[in-house]
């Protein structure tokens, strides 16, 4: 990153930042919020919370391919690389990597949640005292490439894991790896995790855990509208419903009204019907051609797929280079 780091966002341009999106998003028909507005922090814990269920497939999945293949990703990224880490949270699978990186990496976690930010930083510097941590505490997706400019000699490569990507509608998501390719660069990679299509049922039961984790995390931003942007609305008259859209590809959040009621935020008043829905997230789902189509029009190429036995989860590796050749790698290659 280039040295004045970009600024974190005050509170006063966070909460700006959150008013305007949720009376936009109310405003909406149908009604429908960014999800970002999830991971404050009860909303972190509470992601947290939801990764460890036994319902939630993806992050255990994942760690079990990084831990498996993360000797072969390092080898893919190569020697001497600046890894920045996409909304980096409690980043609990990046030692995964980090372990098998050169001692000259420079490891850069950028998170919207300083508390989160620090703590996680604090922890893998602990594990790795060699390594350069620039930690930054910024919303990724205001990043331009002038903000992640480096004089640093070191490669820039993307690490992206907990298919966060699938939690933007796929114009979005091309648009978001455009603007990553031009933050890195030419020589610039991507790892990122990816969620595939599967069973709807065990889709559904991953985001409608038993212990209502997912719930709660739903409801949270109905708490946070309350306590931060003083909104009048009764969080008991919403629950929380989430389902596989299949023709859509994706896991649809919503929290959905109990009666007819209405939210009163700043000076306006947002009618809801009974059955009326607030759409909260969603989250698409990759098979590994698919993904790497949306790749390729952002000017992306998929090189190397890690996988785990059942086909639940991928891990990519990217390059901007079409001649570089393109690693299959079948199931179980050490
Ligand atoms: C962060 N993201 C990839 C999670 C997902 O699976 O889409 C967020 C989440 N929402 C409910 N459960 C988990």
């Amino acid at each position: 990153m280039r040295n004045e780091s970009p600024t974190p966002q005050t509170a006063n341009e966070t909460e700006a930042d959150f008013l305007h999106c949720m009376l936009a998003g109310l405003r909406r028909q149908p009604k429908s919020i960014p999800p970002k507005f999830f991971y404050d922090a009860r909303g972190s814990h509470l992601f947290d919370l939801i990764c460890a269920t036994p319902e939630y497939y993806p992050t255990r999945t994942e760690t079990a391919i990084l831990e498996r293949y993360g000797a072969q990703m390092a080898a893919r990224i190569g020697a001497s690389c600046r890894l920045i880490e996409l909304g980096s949270g409690s980043a609990s699978k990046t030692p995964l990597l980090l372990r098998h990186l050169a001692d000259d990496a420079v490891y850069v976690p950028i998170d919207i949640c300083a508390p989160h930010l620090l703590q996680s930083t604090a922890r893998l510097q602990a594990l790795f005292p060699q390594m350069a941590m620039q930690p930054l505490c910024a919303d990724y997706t205001q990043l331009s490439a002038q903000d992640m400019q480096s004089d640093a000699a070191q490669r820039p490569v993307i690490f992206f894991p907990g298919s966060t990507i699938g939690n933007y509608a796929p114009q979005e998501a091309v648009q978001l790896l455009r603007d990553v390719a031009q933050w890195v660069g030419h020589e610039g990679g991507l790892l990122l995790g990816v969620d595939c299509k599967k069973s709807p049922a065990l889709l559904n039961a991953a985001y409608n855990d038993a212990a209502g984790h997912t719930a709660a995390f739903n409801l949270n931003l109905l708490a946070r509208m309350q306590r931060e942007l003083g909104a009048q609305l009764d969080p008991e008259g919403f629950f929380h419903y989430a389902f596989y859209n299949a023709s859509l590809g994706r896991i649809e959040m919503h929290l959905v009204s109990r009666c007819r009621q209405s939210i009163r935020l700043g000076n306006e008043s947002f009618a809801f019907e009974e059955g009326e829905t607030l759409h909260t997230e969603n989250s698409y789902k990759y098979a590994a051609h698919e993904f790497g189509q949306l790749a390729r029009s952002a000017g992306w190429h998929l090189k190397t797929t890690w996988s785990d036995a059942q086909g639940l989860f991928n891990v990519h590796y990217l390059s901007l280079s079409a001649t570089e050749p393109r690693h299959l790698l079948p199931f179980g290659t050490p």
